[in-house]
């Protein structure tokens, strides 16, 4: 099964996918857990290239060219062999990323889902979710803010995208304001109902 975890930055995407890691293999399961900008070449392009120069250098379709590119590259070279061997494949982020944050640079939305005509779905897409000042607060106190942290209202339309993307695609959105334990529990719950709906 594949299961992509999205929400906006600092929503805690990484510490609860480790947590979830563990959980899922004291269960037996086995779990490859990967992320979005990827670790293709592509993906490298982005972190160094694309979010460190930001909007000025490149028009926002570059954004959404780059970040869909990479996730085909993602999928067939890294995700999709996991699958076949076997594994329960996790990604930190996925196409709805692109949708949002793409979506929230202005770019439409018909384009973006034509820009995923060749991207594979995932079995289940969780969202946590976390009010933009809660997330800003936690990123401040993390690093220094990458391209799109900065930004407050940037991240409001993000959010707002991504919870109407959830309401019309019935993705489960998980309330991340909680202890990182609890969030965990709730999202090892929904993988653990999917599962037996598939096996
Ligand atoms: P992030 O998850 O923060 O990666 P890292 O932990 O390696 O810094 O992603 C980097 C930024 O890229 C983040 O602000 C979200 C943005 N992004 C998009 O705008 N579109 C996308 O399709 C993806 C995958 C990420």
């Amino acid at each position: 099964m594949f299961v992509a975890v999205e929400g906006i930055d600092g929503v805690g995407k990484s510490t609860i996918i480790m947590k979830l890691k563990d959980m899922l293999e004291r269960t037996g399961y086995r779990v490859y857990i990967t992320a979005e900008p990827s670790q293709t070449p592509i993906g490298r392009l982005i972190r160094d290239w694309l979010l460190k120069s930001g909007s000025k250098v490149a028009h926002p379709s570059v954004f959404a060219l780059l970040f869909t590119a990479d996730r085909v590259q993602h999928y067939y070279g890294e995700v999709k062999p996991m699958l076949d061997d076997g594994y329960l494949v996790i990604t930190e982020r996925y196409m709805e990323s692109t949708l949002v944050y793409q979506g929230a640079m202005g770019l439409p939305m018909d384009w973006l889902m034509e820009l995923h005509k060749f991207v594979p779905r995932p079995d289940l897409t969780i969202i946590l979710d976390a009010p933009t000042e809660v997330v800003i607060s936690r990123l401040r106190s993390r690093h220094e803010l990458e391209v799109f942290e900065t930004d407050r209202e940037f991240l409001n339309r993000a959010r707002e995208l991504l919870l109407r993307r959830a309401s019309l695609n019935n993705y489960p959105v998980i309330d991340a304001v909680r202890n990182p334990d609890s969030v965990t529990n709730d999202v090892y719950r929904l993988i653990i109902n999917a599962l037996r709906r598939v096996i």
